[in-house]
């Protein structure tokens, strides 16, 4: 149809045009609906549908728990009304993210595409582990792009972000080929729900690139936590030069409190025995799963949709497959 149709936000009414998702028209027309990533891979916009039929964009089910499903949850940024439709949502969510400052303090290359961005932020943010939030430096205005901490919160107020260099990217090869140390930086968030859930369920963590920030950060939290789960880490490169933090990787194991497996995947074929073979990160799945684990998956959104694919064949439930998808940010 190309005529606008109605939604109503909690006492608000909208009109939402043809094509349109909820998040779009709502933020259009003012409304301060809680939001990141835009694109389906946070859940931060998760509101509950209470009347009306919805288009979503995306399968959202891996993002959802069953439970959410069962109740109506749906994503309002991957949503295009088809009817008039009722949403129910917690708006104070929608300004939960702070806004803190700080400068580069470090800048450093951990393989030849991507880049370890540490910052000594002017006050300590509060957020979990898992967790992301928006980025920009003074040297580059108006640019901003989400990166996931690659460290749990510290009481000096330091994070850090991995940067992969992307072609055409113009955060990514700013970080990569200037010298920002010293350059203010702005903080907003945290956002995203990409953390370790209460479980005594030994835990599969797979990383593909630099989606190992996160899972680093996660795992670093837990050794504090002194958190004791049978543990095993996938990590997917190409090459051997791709892999990185194998020393941060090495502390965790040694700290860890219980099994804990380091499986690094190289896809670009390597030597073994003197015959080529070639690995697959996904394929490494269904052996490197123990009983009952729960799964903690980040990487590039194909990565990460092969292993949900991969993790429900072999009986893992919705609720205990949890991922963050890295999108390519030009
Ligand atoms: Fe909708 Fe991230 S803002 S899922």
């Amino acid at each position: 149809t190309n005529l606008a149709t109605t939604a109503h936000i909690n006492d608000t009414t909208i009109s939402v045009l043809p094509d349109e998702t909820l998040l779009t028209a709502a933020l259009r027309q003012g409304i301060n609906f809680p939001n990141s990533c835009r694109v389906g891979g946070c859940a931060t916009c998760k509101c509950k549908l209470t009347a009306g039929r919805v288009k979503e964009l995306t399968e959202s089910t891996y993002i959802l728990s069953d439970d959410d499903m069962d109740q109506g949850y749906i994503l309002a940024c991957q949503s295009v009304p088809q009817t008039e439709v009722s949403i129910e949502v917690d708006l104070s969510r929608g300004r939960a993210a702070q806004q803190v400052f700080g400068a580069v303090i470090a800048q450093h290359k951990l393989t030849h595409d991507i880049t370890r961005l540490s910052v000594q932020l002017d006050a300590p943010l509060n957020y979990k582990a898992g967790q992301f939030a928006q980025i920009s430096v003074d040297s580059l205005p108006h640019v901003n792009r989400s990166y996931s901490f690659a460290n749990p919160p510290q009481e000096d107020g330091c994070v850090s972000f991995f940067v992969r260099k992307v072609d055409g990217g113009i955060f990514s090869t700013h970080i990569h080929e200037q010298d920002v140390i010293g350059q203010k930086v702005t903080i907003e968030g945290p956002a995203g729900d990409f953390c370790l859930r209460d479980s005594d369920a030994p835990i599969l963590l797979v990383a593909g690139g630099s989606g190992l920030a996160p899972i680093l950060a996660i795992l670093q939290d837990a050794v504090q936590n002194k958190v004791q789960r049978s543990a095993t880490l996938l990590f997917g490169a190409r090459s051997s030069e791709d892999l990185y933090c194998l020393d941060q990787i090495e502390e965790i194991k040694r700290h860890w409190q219980g099994e804990f497996r380091f499986v690094p995947v190289l896809s670009d074929a390597s030597q073994v025995d003197g015959a080529e073979r070639r690995h697959n990160l996904i394929e490494q799945i269904p052996q490197s799963l123990e009983r009952g684990a729960h799964a903690y998956l980040c990487g590039p959104p194909a990565m990460v949709d092969s292993a949900v694919a991969v993790l429900r064949e072999h009986g893992v439930g919705n609720d205990y497959i949890h991922a963050d998808r890295f999108l390519t940010q030009h």
